[in-house]
């Protein structure tokens, strides 16, 4: 793919809403005609991690993660994946997409709107689950077997969730061509676990380049009342 074919799939996003800021930005140190501006095609090796990945590439890890549609860039990557990589950028991004614990961020103690469920993925743990859905993890406990939050789940369980009563998300289908679950959550107000929770199915590594795939997001999650109760 050449660049202005990239730079039309990011209008694109654009237009459909998931902004793409950084490959446009520039800094006066950067030279813009001196960056490798091929995408090309990648095979991970074995333990191999997308932090590793991106340093031996000289790309962001975001910029890896939004040009590969991947849910979210944390989730470890397979042996003999095959992976796009994208040009090289004067302000390659290695933190926007990720989902990380703010010193002083608060959590909720309950989803608002739904699902019930979560569908654990390889690399979760009970800490990282609930960070994903917004929760605290004493929340997440209260309704997930599991003491040691630290620990890996297994991949492919049904985790249950608190709910909080009452509240309400409304659901649209949209087609993800570009960006991370965190770019679509942050913009419509749900969480990236939420996401998660209501595409069990969805696998990065089987859409096929160029075209999207559709996801059902959540959005304009709210309660519906002032006495908020958690049911589960
Ligand atoms: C440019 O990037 C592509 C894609 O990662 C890579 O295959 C190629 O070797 C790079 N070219 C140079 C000159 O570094
Ligand atoms: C990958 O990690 C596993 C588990 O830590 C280890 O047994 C294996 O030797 C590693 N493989 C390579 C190629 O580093
Ligand atoms: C962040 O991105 C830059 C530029 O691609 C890369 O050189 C660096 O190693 C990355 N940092 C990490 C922690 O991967
Ligand atoms: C997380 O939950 C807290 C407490 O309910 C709330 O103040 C905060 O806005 C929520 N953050 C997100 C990203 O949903
Ligand atoms: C996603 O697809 C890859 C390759 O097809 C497979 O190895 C992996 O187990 C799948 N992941 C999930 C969570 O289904
Ligand atoms: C709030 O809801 C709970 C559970 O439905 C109920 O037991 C409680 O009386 C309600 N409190 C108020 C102030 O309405």
């Amino acid at each position: 793919m050449k660049l202005s074919t990239l730079l039309q799939c990011s209008l694109l996003s654009l237009v459909s809403g998931f902004s793409h800021e950084n490959l446009h930005r520039r800094t006066s140190s950067c030279d813009p005609s001196a960056l490798n501006t091929t995408v090309g095609t990648y095979y991970v090796k074995e333990n191999e991690t997308i932090s590793g990945l991106s340093r031996i590439t000289n790309r962001g890890i975001c910029d890896i993660a939004r040009l590969n549609r991947m849910a979210d860039a944390m989730i470890p990557l397979y042996t003999d994946q095959k992976l796009l990589i994208p040009p090289e950028s004067c302000q390659p991004d290695n933190s926007t997409c990720l989902t990380v614990h703010h010193p002083g961020a608060t959590y909720a103690d309950c989803v608002k709107g739904g699902p019930h469920t979560y569908y654990t993925i390889k690399g979760d743990t009970l800490r990282y689950i609930a960070l994903k859905l917004n929760l605290t993890t004493e929340a997440l406990q209260s309704t997930a077997q599991g003491d040691n939050v630290d620990a890996e789940v297994e991949a492919g369980q049904f985790v249950k969730l608190p709910q909080c009563s009452p509240s309400t998300c409304s659901f649209h289908p949209i087609t993800f061509t570009y960006g991370t679950y965190k770019d679509i959550a942050d913009k419509v107000g749900a969480t990236v676990g939420q996401i998660m929770a209501v595409n069990p199915t969805y696998n990065y590594t089987s859409v096929a380049k160029g075209e999207g795939a559709v996801i059902t997001v959540p959005g304009s999650c709210e309660y519906t009342g002032s006495n908020i109760t958690v049911i589960s």
